[in-house]
């Protein structure tokens, strides 16, 4: 059976690809932000995944206001990227995991998420960025499947909802019938607001506060409605729901084994944090 490693979540902001493109690791702005990501690489080069499963919105590339599903897999040979950061320039396409794509779609919908499934699907900067941080020679050696959480058109998903479909994920992970190491890696947050008279707001305490609890107190944010995560974390902080859909995959003992907290990357509180299943 695939064994499931454990989970990294972490911020995606588009600004991220033209720091990286123009080698800005070091300037004073950016390198708290990069620091946070060796200690994350020295654990996935003993971790070794042979596949990820990357939990994230799309931001209007393959998915408009006309046709927006809450949740959707992907099932295509290969992920092109097509809004890759500001700047940095088309990397290199992901390969996909056809294998654990069909097995996720069919676990899902027997456990009555009646997810989108997709053999076409463009990557955005919620994939491809997160991806070059964690490999930053973009030779990727993973696998990829990605699902969609939709939280750009509303209703979106309740975070007690996102929180099923990842435990509902992570039944299907170890009931795949391969001999791979899994990761999964959610992506977005932490608060952040684009626009509106709100826009720039950021909410450390709170950020701080759901950092602990998913080691903590795991399903704290499930006790609240998506509208006051809105107020306490900004109309984009709202991708928050990408750690909890991450977070639930994992099961019994798990251990935070890395965090960085930077603010602010653009408008964004950026969030890294890796957490361990325990065997
Ligand atoms: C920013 C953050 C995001 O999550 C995003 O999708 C786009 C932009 C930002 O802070 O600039
Ligand atoms: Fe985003």
């Amino acid at each position: 059976m695939a064994k499931l490693l454990g989970s990294v979540m972490t911020s995606h902001v588009p600004a991220i690809g033209r720091a990286i493109s123009q080698r800005l690791h070091d300037e004073p702005y950016w390198k708290p932000f990069f620091a946070g990501y060796p200690p994350v690489r020295d654990w996935l080069a003993a971790a070794r995944p042979d596949t990820v499963v990357v939990v994230s919105n799309d931001h209007g590339l393959n998915f408009f206001l006309d046709k927006m599903p809450t949740f959707a897999v992907g099932a295509a040979p290969e992920y092109r990227t097509a809004d890759e950061g500001w700047g940095i320039p088309a990397l290199p396409y992901f390969p996909g995991d056809l294998d654990l794509s069909w097995h996720l779609i069919e676990s899902l919908i027997a456990d009555e998420f009646d997810v989108v499934s997709c053999q076409e699907m463009f990557v955005d900067h919620g994939i491809a960025l997160p991806m070059a941080l964690l490999w930053p020679d973009q030779n990727w050696p993973v696998r990829i499947v990605p699902v969609i959480v939709n939280t750009v058109q509303a209703p979106l998903p309740s975070a007690a909802r996102c929180w099923k479909l990842g435990e509902s994920i992570g039944r299907a992970i170890e009931s795949w019938d391969a001999d791979r190491r899994v990761l999964v890696v959610g992506t977005g947050g932490l608060s952040h607001q684009l626009d509106g008279e709100r826009a720039g707001f950021i909410n450390k305490d709170f950020d701080l506060k759901f950092l602990d609890s998913l080691t903590a107190d795991p399903q704290m944010a499930t006790r609240y409605s998506n509208r006051d995560l809105v107020e306490l974390t900004g109309t984009q902080g709202i991708e928050l729901l990408m750690w909890l859909v991450s977070r639930a995959t994992m099961h019994g003992t798990v251990r935070e084994v890395h965090r960085n907290y930077h603010i602010p990357i653009s408008n964004t509180a950026a969030g890294l944090l890796l957490l361990e299943q325990a065997a």
